[in-house]
């Protein structure tokens, strides 16, 4: 019995045991179930939430004609105009190696996020924090660690805002900035951060309504503007060696180097020159770092002091030469002031050293592979000392709203005051439907967006209000250039043509808007070579909208099918009649495979 009894009792354990082991697996099974409907509700949601899916006229379908493979892993930061690898092809004098050589042959395949890849912190914690696996470089925190330009923290990078000038803090030295300019009363509104290390000066601005475009080439400070676009502050890659920057004349209210290693004394002040034509006339160049305040850093910086003092005087005549005016040099800081028209400038041109102005073949707004001249890019004629070449710009905010000069003096063909407000009207009209189909529009989620045919910068100007900052682009073959009008708006942006790869990095860009972008260029180069720049410029779950002619439409439509976007075509805002149509899309999340899975 005692046997019998032990063997049923050792039997019911055993049982217990396994029912109790049965019961653990179904638990763990259950809660594998749970977290997986958990997360396909969550990602599901999220798709959801983004587009209304059953927004009206879905009925526009297209077959996938291609699909395009995923690039492998180490094209995660590929950027094909600014390849590392090609640029060795070229000259290495005058930096012309680092500018744009783009591939003859465009990639045919989609690059890869880096494993890990999430979505970056909501503006405004991102301007202190982003994730390590986005931009997986270490190197700054360890070279820039004693002027605080990033830190890392475990899973995470943080920014403490200091620069090379500014090591205890942007914003201690914008207030410095601020004591000998004026940065609070809107007549300042839009800066270039030439040499822009992460971009801490242009994102401590912007809590100061000034809107800063910060460029640094790709260079040895390893993947600064990559770090400034995780951030969530406009940035693109860029460099002063031969080319004229991407900007129209008479653009920015202030251009800034903090010790931005520009050589701004040599090849006959070129670099300046090229500073003057895109400065707005009564515009400001401000500078710091070497040689500024040699006498007190000329042993920290292990310079001559003699060497210092030469290229100082040289920078000096430099700027005499461009007529600027040198309003102040306070310790550290030194500023220039770009005179407010050229009659002055062009009276004592004989007594004077002032560089021979440019001729009228000379279009001061084109710059788009334009060599850098030496000569000086005249501003519009005036009649009084008194008047602002080209007109006043209002301060901003108003600006914003103002008939932009160029467009009430009648420089841009075809747009007067009254299409200009039209279009303002439109774009607001335009913007409030968007936000009805996908509803994260004008959210934190979307911080970055580009604007691929922006024209007057109406879908950026509807966007005032939200947590965003567009990059107009006007394509160098749109039919009137407006992006002068753009900058006077107190609005930032670049030409691109659109053939070619944009100069910035994968994942830059939450929400790209391209506006009759694909009638524009159906006959100039293959559409699925656009779509695939737009699919390595946007980041996972990233939204697109493109509004176009139906019958593009749906070849666009074709071809997003192969590139894994949810996409949905709908009805233009005045009803089904209108040809045009609307294409909201949004890319999958996927990454590249994590380093063991590729070995596998
Ligand atoms: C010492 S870091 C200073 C960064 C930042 N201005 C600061 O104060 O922290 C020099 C910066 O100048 C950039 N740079 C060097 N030569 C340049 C050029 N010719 N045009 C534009 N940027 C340049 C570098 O890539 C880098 O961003």
């Amino acid at each position: 019995m005692a046997n019998a009894d032990s063997s049923s009792s050792s039997r019911y354990r055993s049982v217990l045991n396994l029912r109790r082991k049965a019961h653990i697996y179904a638990l763990v099974v259950l809660l594998c179930i749970t977290s997986y409907l958990l997360a396909v509700f969550h990602r599901g949601s999220r798709l959801t939430t983004a587009l209304s899916l059953s927004a009206p006229c879905n009925h526009f379908s297209a077959e996938s004609s291609k699909t395009f493979p995923r690039c492998s892993a180490n094209f995660s930061e590929y950027t094909p105009c600014h390849d590392p690898q090609r640029s060795l092809r070229y000259k290495r004098s005058r930096k012309i190696y680092k500018e744009r050589h783009c591939p003859e042959e465009p990639l045919k395949c989609r690059v890869p996020a880096p494993h890990g890849y999430r979505n970056p912190f909501p503006w405004p914690a991102s301007r202190d924090r982003a994730w390590f696996a986005n931009v997986p470089h270490r190197e700054l925190t360890v070279e820039k660690a004693v002027q605080n330009w990033i830190r890392s923290d475990g899973d995470r990078f943080v920014f403490p805002g200091g620069g090379t000038t500014f090591p205890n803090g942007a914003d201690a030295y914008i207030e410095d900035i601020g004591m000998l300019i004026n940065l609070k009363d809107g007549s300042i509104r839009t800066a270039l951060d030439t040499g822009c290390g992460v971009a801490s000066w242009g994102a401590y601005l912007l809590s100061r309504n000034i809107l800063t475009l910060s460029i640094a080439p790709r260079d040895t400070h390893e993947a600064q503007v990559q770090f400034a676009l995780e951030r969530g502050v406009p940035a693109f890659i860029g460099i002063l060696a031969t080319k004229r920057l991407p900007f129209p004349s008479r653009a920015f209210d202030i251009s800034h180097c903090s010790r931005c290693l520009i050589p701004w004394a040599e090849y006959d002040g070129i670099f300046l020159n090229e500073v003057d034509r895109f400065l707005r006339p009564g515009g400001y160049w401000i500078l710091s770092g070497p040689p500024i305040n040699w006498k007190k850093y000329w042993k920290g910086w292990q310079r001559k002091k003699e060497e210092l003092n030469e290229e100082q005087t040289k920078i000096e005549k430099v700027a005499k030469s461009l007529c600027w005016n040198k309003l102040v040099e306070k310790d550290d800081i030194a500023i220039w002031q770009k005179p407010k028209n050229h009659l002055d400038c062009k009276a004592n041109h004989k007594l004077t050293q002032n560089r021979s102005f440019c001729n009228a073949q000379n279009d001061p707004d084109k710059a788009w592979y334009t060599n850098m001249q030496t000569c000086l890019s005249p501003v519009p004629v005036v009649s009084s000392k008194e008047e602002t070449a080209g007109g006043v710009v209002d301060n901003w905010p108003k600006r914003l709203k103002s008939i932009p000069p160029r467009i009430y003096k009648g420089t841009i063909e075809g747009v007067t005051a009254e299409t200009y407000s039209k279009n303002y009207e439109l774009w607001k009209k335009r913007v409030s439907h968007y936000k009805t189909v996908n509803n994260l529009l004008g959210t934190e989620r979307y911080r970055n967006l580009l604007d691929m045919n922006a024209y007057l910068g109406g879908f950026a100007a509807a966007l005032i209000e939200d947590p965003v900052w567009v990059m107009n682009v006007v394509p160098v073959q749109a039919k009137v250039n407006t992006l002068g009008a753009i900058y006077e708006r107190g609005l930032i942006g670049i030409y691109h043509d659109w053939c070619e790869a944009m100069s910035t990095y994968p994942r830059t860009y939450d929400l790209i808007h391209a506006d009759s972008v694909f009638s524009l260029y159906s006959n100039r180069c293959e559409l699925e070579d656009i779509l695939l720049e737009m699919d390595r410029i946007l980041r996972p779950e990233g939204c697109v909208i493109i509004r176009d002619d139906a019958d593009i439409l749906v070849k666009v439509k074709s071809i997003v099918n192969g590139l894994e976007w949810d996409s949905i075509i709908v009805d233009h805002e005045d009803g089904p009649l209108q040809r045009e149509k609307l294409l909201f899309a949004m890319k999958k999340y996927w990454t590249a495979p994590a380093a063991s899975e590729k070995t596998n």
